[in-house]
């Protein structure tokens, strides 16, 4: 384990096994409706090529990035989009693929960006839900985990940009960032 890591919350197994399921549940919801699956950069990008591989239908896949915290743990509140889709969204089915849902500031910014621009419809799966930390009228429609109000890090998830690459998730020590 990094050293860093207080505990790890989900093992590398833990997380396959969700992510199989996750993949099931998006193929059944979405079988002849060909998706358009959005990443939400970067956090998501791990969670992300391994949800696409569990869903087990024809899709498209594109990538967005909005801007996050920074080099903080504490949200800023202002969203701001960096890197924008090129598909076409008109008429589309969107699943934006989020690490985890926080205030939802960003995905409830996101969501309205989607429907604004004529998507048939926009859902939110996002891995973890901070559900006692949300602030905006948004919620994921599907999601790995619910957790606690911790800062985590791994699977794509960073404080100050590193940890993305552990294979797991776990509680990142308050001494790493109260320093
Ligand atoms: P929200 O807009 O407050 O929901 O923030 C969502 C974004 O904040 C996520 O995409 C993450 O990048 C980041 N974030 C929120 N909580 C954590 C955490 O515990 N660890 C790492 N990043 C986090
Ligand atoms: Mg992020």
């Amino acid at each position: 384990m990094n050293r860093d890591v207080e505990k790890i919350l989900f093992t590398e197994e833990q997380i396959a096994r969700r992510v199989r399921e996750l993949g099931a549940a998006l193929a059944r919801e979405y079988a002849g409706k060909e998706p358009l699956m959005v990443c939400i950069l970067k956090g998501a990008c791990v969670f992300f090529s391994d949800l696409v591989r569990a869903t087990d239908i024809p899709l498209s896949l594109d990538f967005m990035q909005a801007s996050s915290y920074g080099a903080g743990a504490v949200s800023s509140g202002d969203v701001r989009i960096v890197k924008d889709v090129g598909t076409p969204v008109a008429g589309r089915h969107v699943i934006l693929v989020e690490d985890i849902v926080d205030s939802g500031n960003s995905l409830c910014r996101l969501r309205a960006l989607f429907a604004g621009r004529g998507a048939a419809s926009v859902k939110i799966c996002a891995f973890l839900d901070k559900k006692a930390r949300r602030t905006a009228p948004v919620e994921a429609d599907y999601a790995g985990y619910e957790i606690e109000d911790a800062f985590v890090v791994g699977y794509g998830l960073d404080y100050a940009e590193r940890y993305r690459n552990l294979p797991y998730i776990g509680i990142l020590k308050r001494s790493v960032y109260e320093k």
